[in-house]
């Protein structure tokens, strides 16, 4: 049987099960009832913190043996090839045997294959009594890297969180042009330019909007950031995130945050929205649709709370 979906797989640590839900729902429309999901979207997995394999699927048989056959059948073709075998889940029956199965395909494949430099990377995989077959694209986790970078402060974002704020904000839509109002050190900021999107951020605090400069400098990455107050943001964009300044921080008061708000409302119809309490029946006062929620955690102790919020005009 042919197919033109994608199969997905994600992974997360237990705290991060929300976060992780909530960027399927944006990325995919799904409710993530499993780790495992199909879909006819293609997302890049290296722009997600959860995301590990996609294989975009050719073919789907009932046996392995069904799958050999298709490619004979076929004649597919593929020069620099290299076949993987992909576990989409811990319970696997076939881990441990992806080598073998790998190779049983690789045989049948018209063409040289690579173990060095593939330039198409093709997956085979087994999933509630089906095997799948199709180019296969990794998280390459370069991502990583960002968490290391030069300047942070405590009240930065985690990466993944960061991530995922790219992600609601989009859609996954890479075309979006964004903007980080209050972007702090660039945390949100690394991880737009990073999936290849148009973002940009605002910083009213010297220092700070400088550090976020070395660190966008620091990955050879380009992005503009404007050291000033968001209320001078003239421009529109698709969608602006707004990691508020919390009170325990800044001494920022509330109505400053409000302010925040407020104006975010005539930069962008789509309006991320990072908070340390619950602000629900502040953003219904405010008369803004609350489109979803997600309470996230940034570590397993559960001490750095963040309300996400999309919200729309
Ligand atoms: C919670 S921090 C953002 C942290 C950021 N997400 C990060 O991970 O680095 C909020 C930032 O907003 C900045 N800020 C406060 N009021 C602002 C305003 N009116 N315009 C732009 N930035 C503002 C603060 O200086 C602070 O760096």
């Amino acid at each position: 049987m042919k197919s033109n979906q994608y199969i997905y797989n994600v992974n997360y640590n237990v705290q991060d099960y929300n976060l992780c839900a909530f960027e399927a729902r944006a990325l995919f429309d799904d409710e993530l009832e499993d780790k495992v999901l199909f879909t006819d979207k293609e997302v890049e997995p290296s722009v997600s913190p959860f995301l590990k394999n996609r294989i975009k699927i050719i073919y789907k048989e009932k046996t392995f043996n069904g799958i050999l056959e298709l490619i004979i059948e076929d004649g597919f073709k593929a020069n620099d090839f290299m076949v993987k075998y992909v576990p989409m889940y811990n319970r696997d029956p076939n881990i441990g045997q992806g080598k073998k199965l790998s190779k049983e395909v690789g045989l049948r494949i018209y063409g040289y294959p690579s173990f060095k430099s593939p330039k198409i990377m093709l997956g085979i995989t087994y999933y509630q009594g089906y095997w799948y077959f199709g180019y296969l694209k990794q998280n390459n986790y370069e991502w990583r890297s960002h968490k290391q970078k030069p300047y942070s402060f405590s009240s930065a974002l985690g990466v993944n969180i960061a991530k995922v704020l790219i992600n609601v904000a989009s859609g996954g839509d890479t075309s979006k042009r964004l903007v980080d109002a209050c972007c702090g050190v660039g945390t949100v900021i690394l991880e737009g330019v990073f999936a290849g999107y148009d973002i940009c951020g605002w910083e009213i605090s010297p220092k700070v909007a400088e550090f976020a400069c070395l660190n966008v400098a620091h990955y050879q990455y380009n992005a503009k950031i404007v050291t000033g107050d968001m209320k001078d943001i003239e421009e529109y964009y698709d969608a602006v995130i707004i990691d508020l300044p919390y009170n325990n921080f800044s001494h920022y008061d509330e109505e400053k945050q409000w302010n925040i708000i407020k104006h975010a409302k005539h930069i962008a119809n789509r309006m991320i929205i990072v908070t340390a309490t619950n602000i629900e029946e502040k953003l219904y006062e405010e008369q803004l649709k609350i489109i979803d929620y997600c309470r996230a955690e940034k570590t397993i102790k559960g001490d750095f709370t963040r309300y996400i919020w999309i919200c729309e005009n």
